[in-house]
């Protein structure tokens, strides 16, 4: 009898090796391989034969089409995420920090479908069933079409769908599920991979769409969903400032749409909240004739969004002076600054500088570069901007303004919040151009760009 042999597999990127490694060659990652028994070897067959039940391969045109329709989830800002609604059939995994709001808004979307009359089985091996129920009171009022189960085992949770046959699943969360086939523990990249493979199995047998929600720890330590990102059809990542109560849903990966959307929510006591309107969120509580504060624009997906930029400039006492950056990357903030000593004789060497993008949301689009550049200017010489002036564009070391993509949905988004003035690159604007009614400044350079408005 030949011995059963044993595998390790690095929990954290699913390297495989027979033999224990204190470090991953793959990953790098130190103690995090594990036991885990090898897969039974499948028989080898002649070349030329062949199976009587084999499946036969089918055109593009014999197969049949169900149900193309998505089925809106009630959220619009989830909607647009998952490309205009759910794919019936369709894995998707959302992942988020922990205490992001995950399981609130799976019940939220519960709550909206089994109102619009479709049956959903909401699964959960992490809560108690009166726990859940003391979330969804805050919520507000449910439908008997949702169904509750806390429920771990695989095995389990298939019968209860085939038996219950709803239209939608959410299981919270697939760390905690396992299948009796698989040794390991819960948690672990096997049990995690083999639980989404059942999970798919379901979803396209049975033509159900299924939520996963997956942990994401910041060591790794756990088997996080970056193994099953190639599994699902669609990954969207839930995340947002432990201190400030917006969340933005962000897609990664999309068999069926766009991944560039956001969506953006608030945390209430009541739920997640949707935000049509992120610029008008982000803008609230703006100081007035400020110096060294400007509104600018950058794209998420296919809506534009205006943030406020402000930089505080100041006389250093240190040999090296002191720069961050808040909500954006500290060497882009160091590099406009490089860029603007060199190039538009601001004499920043000698100076702290603080950027923060308010808010507390993060964003690095080149096209926030002159929003940066100006606030510094701003602060700099401590005069502030009209306030009723926005500004967009990616600058260059020789100091040039170079063209963004986008500039008409930028400029229209300006308008539309009452803003008068846009300073933009030149290059940027015979498009925006097609937007009446707002002055544009269009300039090549940051010394340009500066003049126009200090
Ligand atoms: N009464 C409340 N008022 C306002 N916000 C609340 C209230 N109760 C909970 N929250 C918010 O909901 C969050 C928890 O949401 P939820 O349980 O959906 O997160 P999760 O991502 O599923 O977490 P986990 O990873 O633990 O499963 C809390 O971090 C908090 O921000
Ligand atoms: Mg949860």
């Amino acid at each position: 009898m030949p011995k059963a042999k044993l595998l390790f597999f690095c929990q954290n990127c699913g390297f495989e090796s027979t033999k224990w490694m204190g470090q991953c060659p793959g990953c790098k990652e130190w103690n995090t391989f594990a036991e885990e028994p090898q897969a039974a070897v499948p028989k080898k067959t002649a070349a030329g034969s062949v199976r009587k039940d084999a499946p036969h391969p089918k055109t593009l045109s014999e197969i049949e089409v169900s149900q193309t329709a998505r089925m809106t989830t009630g959220m619009g800002e989830l909607d647009r995420v998952l490309g205009g609604g759910i794919v019936q059939g369709s894995l998707v995994l959302v992942g988020g920090d922990p205490g992001i709001g995950k399981s609130t808004l799976l019940l939220q979307v519960c709550r909206n479908l089994s109102a619009a009359g479709k049956k959903v089985l909401y699964i959960s091996g992490e809560e108690s069933l009166q726990q859940i129920r003391l979330r969804a009171e805050r919520m507000g009022t449910f439908t008997d079409l949702l169904l509750i189960l806390c429920e771990t085992s695989l095995e389990t949770i298939r019968e209860a769908i085939a038996r219950i046959q709803p239209e939608v699943v959410i299981i919270d969360s697939i760390q905690t599920m396992y299948n009796e086939n698989v040794s390991s523990a819960p948690g672990s990249v096997s049990q995690v991979r083999e639980s989404t493979g059942v999970l798919m199995q379901i979803a396209k047998g049975m033509n159900i769409t299924i939520f996963i929600v997956g942990h994401v720890t910041k060591e790794g330590v756990v088997a996080g969903p970056r193994v099953l990102e190639h599994m699902v059809d669609t990954v969207l990542y839930f995340e947002g400032d432990r201190y400030a109560s917006y969340r933005i849903l962000r897609g990664v990966k999309n068999r069926f749409g766009s991944t560039n959307e956001i969506g953006v929510f608030e945390m209430r006591g009541s739920g997640l909240a949707e935000v049509t309107n992120p610029s008008e969120y982000m803008l609230e509580g703006k100081p007035e004739g400020a110096s060294g504060s400007i509104v600018a624009c950058t794209m998420e997906g296919t809506r534009p969004v205006l943030l406020e930029v402000q930089a505080l400039v100041c006389q250093s006492n240190l040999a090296f002076p002191r720069r961050t950056a808040a909500g954006t990357d500290l060497n882009r903030a160091n590099l406009l600054m490089a860029v603007l000593e060199k190039r538009a004789g601001l004499r920043l060497s000698s100076c702290d500088a603080y950027i923060n993008i308010a808010g507390g949301i993060r964003m690095n689009e080149p096209a926030l570069d002159l929003g940066i550049a100006l606030a510094i200017a701003s602060s700099m010489r401590d005069m502030p901007i009209d306030e009723k002036t926005i500004a967009f564009g990616e600058i260059g070391l020789s100091g040039e303004v170079r063209s963004v993509t986008m500039a008409e949905q930028r400029v229209r988004e300006a308008k539309k919040l009452g803003f008068t003035t846009v300073i933009l690159p030149a290059g940027c604007k015979k498009q925006a151009s097609r937007v009446e009614g707002i002055e544009l400044i269009p300039v090549k350079n940051v010394r340009e760009a500066i003049q126009a408005i200090l």
